[in-house]
């Protein structure tokens, strides 16, 4: 189901008659959390086998109405993504690498045996969505508009002879503050026991529900430790870090001028993030020397206990970059840091400070949008 080569879509505007008083969405936007409350409109396309993309609305945001015997309800066939949209300084609104979103949900896509929504059609779908909502991408700081597009299987019939032939894209929006609620603060991991996330030759490095599904259980683990996080380790030997049950990790050897970060190679179990791409180009930028490594929980629990690791910390989308502080695991645990370390908040401030519009964006991530 490869992107179709001549995609003229044209969306229909059909906005809602009853927008959210502005008084109210001040209200919801004063303390947003992390995907509580949704804007007034969702971007919807349609594809079936016969017309390929078609039908695309703008429309109120609003219940799906979906046959109870509709695919993605029982074989979970799904993808999503989540990328932000910011109000720079200076009043324009602008979405950070959208081009990087779109290209994965279709290499998403490939691996679910979806179509692939074309990259231009992606954007589309995002900009006339921000566009319509402007009034609800926050203008406190370090808040965003969160946006969150996924497809889904609508084929109707349990028979498992064939994927779908039918499927719907989504676009929803979503004002959103700090994922992990206090702010940035270190949070602490749980080492998955007894469980994987992903194999080789699995859909680890898709963002498919059924990873966040099957990942629940490690997720509940690290909830009942007193763990914000569950980190996932690989499936062969469960000795290899991967990666966190929402985010990519990355280990900052060394101090000062001597520091180093180290990220888990992209072994096709992992998922590939683009804030986890953005800081590998970030480091770059400013000195300090990035590799992508194996890491096992050896090496991070003696890396820590020597003095070696001086910093850990999760990138993603929604949590941005968050410090880890300490580790637990069945074999027990360590402690990784109390404050958020100084290369933490150097990548950070200088990820948020693109993002904001405050620095100057040298590699055109930030797609302004109006
Ligand atoms: C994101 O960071 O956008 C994600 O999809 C991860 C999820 C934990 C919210």
């Amino acid at each position: 189901m490869t992107a179709d080569a001549n995609h003229d879509i044209s969306f229909t505007l059909n906005p809602t008659a009853e927008p959210v008083a502005a008084a109210r969405r001040a209200e919801l936007m004063a303390n947003p959390g992390f995907g509580r409350v949704f804007t007034d409109h969702m971007v919807t396309i349609a594809w079936t086998a016969e017309v390929g993309w078609h039908d695309a609305q703008l429309r109120p945001f609003g219940a799906l109405s979906l046959s109870p015997a509709t695919h993605v309800f029982h074989y979970g066939q799904e993808i999503f993504e989540g990328l932000k949209a910011y109000r720079q300084a200076g009043g324009p609104i602008a979405v950070f690498r959208p081009v990087a979103n779109a290209a994965r949900l279709i290499s998403s896509a490939r691996r679910m045996a979806m179509p692939e929504l074309p990259e231009d059609v992606f954007i589309q779908a995002v900009e006339l969505l921000v566009t319509l909502d402007r009034d609800w991408v926050p203008t406190a700081s370090e808040q965003s508009l969160y946006l969150r597009p996924f497809m889904i299987a609508t084929h109707v019939g349990l028979s498992v002879s064939h994927p779908s032939s039918s499927f719907l894209f989504v676009v929803i929006a979503s004002p959103a503050g700090a994922y992990f609620p206090g702010g940035l603060r270190p949070v602490s991991v749980w080492l998955a026991d007894g469980y994987i996330r992903a194999a080789a030759g699995g859909t680890g490095a898709a963002k498919t529900g059924g990873n966040y599904a099957g990942g629940w259980i490690g997720q509940l683990q690290a909830t009942e430790h007193g763990c914000e996080q569950v980190v996932w380790l690989d499936a062969a030997e469960h000795r290899w870090v991967e990666e966190l049950g929402g985010m990519n990790l990355f280990f900052v050897f060394g101090a000062d001028r001597d520091a180093r970060i180290v990220t888990p190679p992209l072994t096709g179990t992992l998922l590939p993030g683009v804030i986890r791409d953005s800081i590998l180009t970030l480091a770059a930028d400013l000195g300090i020397p990035a590799s992508e490594e194996p890491i096992s929980v050896d090496q991070w629990r003696a890396g820590c206990e020597s003095g070696e690791i001086t910093e850990v910390f999760a990138s993603g989308t929604a949590a941005v970059i968050t410090p880890v502080g300490e580790v637990k695991g069945s074999a027990g645990g360590w402690p990784v840091g109390s404050e958020p370390g100084p290369v933490t908040m150097r990548l950070r401030d200088q990820l948020l400070g693109i993002q904001f519009g405050q620095l100057p964006d040298p590699h055109g991530w930030m797609h302004k949008i109006c």
